[in-house]
């Protein structure tokens, strides 16, 4: 097709939480179309204008733009009430999502039960409780006993019927699991409800996408969750439900993989993780991991409890990190829990861009790199070389168990002390940062983007090409 348009994919290529939704956002005056292909409401992605600042789970970053047809992919899971109850808080601030805004029909419901089980079994991986797991796994059983398990939007809407499904799927895990407090035949009329409600946006027309690029229009896929959680290539169970790598905008994103234009990965510049499992890089190691479980240990908490710059300046990693987080505001955007921190992780990073195919770097939060001028070394370390079994690796093994016998070696960069959200150009940055930038593009193997230097939609640099 000569006027065809394409599609690019941007996903996160770290933990999560890198800044996707501030780049999409930055990005998506270039398209017509910004599609969702995997995850739900596990999702929290943060957009910071002039006059908002919203955090977004099932609806895709490119709100602002009235203009931009937002879509939901077959790959995503649903849940229709905190749909509707988002949908409501993107309308309160006097944005429109009617005509814009569709869901695949071939999403799956995030049942009640779903929910309730997540609650129930959450606990070693660490998850949001938003029922993803169960949600993908019933996706997969697809009948139990002789009940639907797997029910898709489209079909609840034709067949009313499965309402009943949906119903003794939850007295069967509220029996399951002694829960109390949950008012079925209430649950259920809320459900119904919510759906009536959800109806204008329920796109009945599997080919929607596809024709609308055929037709000349591009999409930017926007990724949830990001690379080093996803079910298949992460290291269980530490990981999310879904395929969170490139390749699966084209699954869950209904539309053939030839449309593919180029890969954006988004990374951010001290690195986090929210949840249990592996973090090398993780400033105060196992301590910070169980610190983190605790999710008293919130913003409030740290701010009244710690001296931060006294923290900075400690020689305990556990403290550098504590501080790190404090002034990077780096708590859960769905879970509000304290985000582990780490140092850059340039092996993972060159990992994560080779095994993604990614075209180009968005680096975000290079301001916070600033604060290690206050630390004792006053450098910046970064994690430059993997060492398993005395032999330098270039991947990230495939197990837990291998994973752990890695020892990390650190390089330190200089850092700088110039307030970067007042540069407006790659050329004024200060030589330590484009050393530091020029180190991870050595690595990687690819070009920038451009660079975060602040949460608000304005602060950012391009990097300015030939
Ligand atoms: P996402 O899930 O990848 O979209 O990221 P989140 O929204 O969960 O978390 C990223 C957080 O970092 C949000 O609070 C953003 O406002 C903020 N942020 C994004 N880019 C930058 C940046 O360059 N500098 C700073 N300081 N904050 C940023
Ligand atoms: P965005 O799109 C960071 C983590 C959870 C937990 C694990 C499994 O904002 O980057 P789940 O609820 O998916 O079953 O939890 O994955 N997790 C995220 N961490 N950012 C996210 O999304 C995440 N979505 C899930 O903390 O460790
Ligand atoms: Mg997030």
């Amino acid at each position: 097709m000569k006027n065809r348009g394409f599609a690019d994919v941007l996903i996160g290529l770290q933990y999560g939480d890198e800044g996707k939704a501030k780049v999409i956002d930055l990005i998506a005056k270039n398209y017509h179309i910004i599609a969702r292909f995997n995850g739900g409401a596990n999702a929290g992605h943060t957009i910071e204008t002039e006059k908002f600042r919203v955090a977004l789970h099932q609806i895709p970053s490119g709100i602002f733009y009235k203009d931009k047809i937002l879509y939901i992919g077959s790959g995503c899971v649903v849940d229709i009430s905190k749909m509707i109850e988002e949908i409501g808080m993107v309308e309160k601030l006097g944005i429109s999502l009617k005509n814009r805004l569709y869901i695949s029909d071939q999403t799956s419901i995030v049942q009640p039960h779903h929910v309730l089980v997540d609650i129930h079994t959450a606990g070693k991986i660490g998850t949001t409780k938003n029922g993803i797991g169960p949600a993908y796994a019933d996706k997969a059983m697809r009948m139990v006993n002789g009940r639907h398990v797997n029910i898709k939007l489209g079909e609840l809407i034709d067949n009313p019927a499965l309402f009943d499904h949906i119903k003794k799927n939850l007295e069967r895990k509220i029996e399951k699991h002694n829960a109390t407090g949950y008012e079925v035949t209430k649950i259920i009329d809320t459900l119904k409800k919510d759906l009536k409600n959800l109806m204008p946006y329920v796109q009945r027309d599997t080919l929607f996408l596809q024709k609308l690029v055929d037709g000349g229009k591009n999409v930017l896929f926007e990724g949830a969750q990001s690379i080093m959680l996803d079910i298949t290539k992460g290291l269980v169970p530490y990981v999310t439900s879904s395929s969170t790598v490139a390749g699966a905008a084209f699954v869950g994103g209904d539309l053939p993989v030839n449309y593919h234009r180029k890969t954006i990965g988004v990374a951010k510049a001290i690195m986090s993780r929210v949840g249990n499992g592996p973090f090398v890089s993780e400033f105060g190691g196992k301590k910070s991991e169980e610190y983190c479980k605790d999710p008293t240990h919130n913003k409030n908490y740290e701010k009244q409890n710690y001296d931060t710059y006294k923290m900075l300046a400690s020689d305990n990693q556990f403290d550098v990190g504590v501080a790190l987080r404090i002034l990077g505001n780096e708590y859960g955007t769905v879970t509000k829990r304290p985000r582990r921190i780490g140092m850059m992780d340039l092996v993972q990073l060159a990992f994560a861009v080779k095994t993604n195919g990614v075209d180009e770097i968005f680096l975000t939060k290079c301001d916070l790199l600033v604060d290690f001028i206050k630390t004792k070394s006053k450098k910046i370390p970064v994690v430059s070389e993997y060492i398993l079994n005395s032999k330098t690796i270039d991947y990230v093994p495939g197990s837990n168990t291998l994973y752990a016998k890695v020892k990390v070696k650190t390089t330190d960069f200089e850092s700088f002390t110039e307030d970067l959200s007042k540069i407006t150009l790659w050329g004024k940055l200060p030589k330590q940062l484009l050393t530091l930038l020029g180190a991870i593009e050595e690595k990687t193997g690819c070009g920038f983007l451009g660079i975060g230097v602040g949460s608000k939609r304005k602060q950012f640099i391009l990097e300015q090409k030939g």
